[in-house]
């Protein structure tokens, strides 16, 4: 069965209840989404309690610091898209700004500097260092894990 419900406290519930091992339903306070595993170890399940539990706060907190203004209802959507749920939270995300392959930075500097120094500085390396906590093989995370090449 795949567990990919639509609704991020159906998402929680779910993981608590019919997705995960009992275990942990009777266990509080162990952490969702197998922090002890790297990204590329984990299954889909715990990814996805991962990215809930883990990466939508970190990067809220990452970019609220940036703009506290334009990023105060940031969710799960700013990265995946509106259509995240019919695509299975597939990335990169089609509707994000389309990067070159060769130098993705130089463009992004041209296009918008404080904000591709921020994704440089701050988004990229935030994700790296969360994708590998904990044992597994490790994961480069590059601007085009999020983003697609023009
Ligand atoms: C800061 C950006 C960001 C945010 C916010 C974010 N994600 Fe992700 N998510 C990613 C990236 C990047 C990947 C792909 C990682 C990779 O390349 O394997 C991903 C992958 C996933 C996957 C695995 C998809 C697959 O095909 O394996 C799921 C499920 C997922 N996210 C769910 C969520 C949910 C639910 C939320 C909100 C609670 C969320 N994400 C918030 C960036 C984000
Ligand atoms: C974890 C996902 C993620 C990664 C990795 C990432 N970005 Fe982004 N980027 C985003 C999101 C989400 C936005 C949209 C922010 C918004 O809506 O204000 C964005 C916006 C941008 C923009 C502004 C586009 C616009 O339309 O205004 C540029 C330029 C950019 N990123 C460049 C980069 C570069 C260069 C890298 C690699 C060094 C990179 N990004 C890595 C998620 C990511």
């Amino acid at each position: 069965m795949r567990c990919l419900p639509s609704i991020l406290g159906l998402a929680l519930a779910a993981s608590l209840g019919a997705c995960a091992a009992p275990r942990d339903a009777e266990t509080p306070g162990i952490p969702l989404g197998a922090p002890g595993l790297t990204w590329a170890a984990k299954n889909t399940e715990q990814k996805f309690g991962f990215m809930a539990a883990q990466v939508h706060p970190r990067m809220q907190q990452v970019f609220l610091e940036y703009k506290p203004d334009n990023y105060a209802d940031f969710s799960c959507s700013n990265c995946h898209g509106a259509t995240m749920e019919q695509i299975d939270y597939a990335m990169p995300n089609q509707s994000l700004y389309a990067l070159p392959p060769d130098r993705p930075y130089d463009d992004a500097i041209d296009f918008d500097s404080p904000i591709a120094v921020f994704m440089m500085t701050k988004v990229t390396p935030t994700l790296q260092e969360l994708f590998n906590q904990g044992e597994g093989p490790p994961t480069k995370v590059t601007c085009f894990n999020c983003h697609p090449s023009s």
